[in-house]
């Protein structure tokens, strides 16, 4: 199907239907921007939202018929335990497809962005800068970097936002948590693994703002510290009044294959500076 669009300034969302994706296309809208999308569920293709499967070949994939003026990449394998299980499939998707379409998006005069990940760093010292070299530990990283690479030849039109871990309240990991503390169930938080959480909105937030903008380069994206998710299930027990005797943590090395990095911050200067955006503090989270 082609993508029809009106004449307003139309920017595309690729991969709308996963979380920062969905999020996205709810913000332009309600903004009133025509924002056009993509899926690769059949069932969900619309006039506005056009199917892309990035695992295919996208020579031939019809680009919209209006100019677009952003276009954001937010499809992508993100499961580590999925590109690491099916490297082959998982690197057609988060490196061969994601430039292959970034190529033709740029070749049509689109700004692109891409959503890359803290992972690209070994993670060995904290608030790694931007230009700093990446050293990536899981198949996952090593995809992103590749593609970081490959997007950063393409000039002054495209953009990488490295994220650390995008919070939203309604993650499966933390839903489940609330559930079993509160049907008095212990729950088993990894001790020794830590993020850098910032929350969907302001993620959302950022990427409104390097695209109005149309900022250049890497722009990293944390949180102003690091936790670990044992400390998390604690602040989020306290903060919702549940039992945090219930909590037992564990170590990750018990059951992960891969090693998590060390530390996940991300040096931010870009982000206070050309954005005027400051890093969300952790412990305001969950209030
Ligand atoms: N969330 C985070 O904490 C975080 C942190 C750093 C970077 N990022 C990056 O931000 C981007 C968005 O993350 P997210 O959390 O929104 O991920 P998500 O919820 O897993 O969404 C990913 C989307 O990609 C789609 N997709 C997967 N394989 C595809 C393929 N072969 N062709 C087309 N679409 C495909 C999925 O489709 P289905 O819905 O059909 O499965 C899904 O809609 C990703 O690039 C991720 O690496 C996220």
């Amino acid at each position: 199907m082609t993508m029809h669009v009106d004449n307003r300034d139309s920017v595309l969302v690729v991969g709308s239907d996963g979380s920062i994706g969905r999020s996205l296309v709810t913000a332009f809208q309600a903004s009133g921007k025509n924002v056009l999308q993509t899926t690769r569920n059949r069932n969900l293709v619309s006039v506005q939202k056009v199917f892309l499967d990035l695992s295919e070949d996208l020579r031939q994939w019809p680009l919209p018929t209006v100019p677009v003026k952003v276009a954001f990449i937010c499809a992508a394998v993100t499961s580590q335990e999925k590109c690491r299980s099916e490297p082959e499939y998982s690197r057609r998707v988060n490196v061969e497809g994601t430039i292959s379409l970034a190529r033709r998006l740029v070749d049509s005069g689109c700004f692109v962005i891409f959503l890359s990940t803290n992972v690209v760093f070994d993670g060995k010292k904290p608030f790694a800068k931007g230009n700093d070299p990446v050293n990536p530990q899981s198949a996952y990283g090593r995809q992103k970097s590749e593609a970081e690479a490959k997007l950063l030849k393409m000039g002054d039109m495209l953009s990488i936002v490295r994220f650390s871990k995008v919070l939203s309240p309604d993650m499966p990991l933390f839903q489940g948590w609330i559930r079993d503390l509160k049907a008095g169930k212990e729950i088993c938080p990894f001790s020794d693994m830590l993020f850098s959480p910032v929350p969907l909105a302001f993620a959302v937030e950022v990427l409104l703002k390097v695209a109005e903008l149309q900022i250049p380069g890497i722009m990293q994206v944390s949180a102003a510290q690091e936790i670990s998710y044992a400390d998390m299930a604690v602040h989020i027990a306290r903060k919702l009044g549940l039992d945090e005797k219930l909590i037992r943590p564990v170590s990750y090395l018990e059951s992960l294959i891969e090693r998590a990095p060390l530390h996940t911050t991300l040096d931010v200067s870009r982000l206070r500076s050309e954005l005027g955006m400051i890093p969300p503090e952790v412990s305001k989270l969950w209030s």
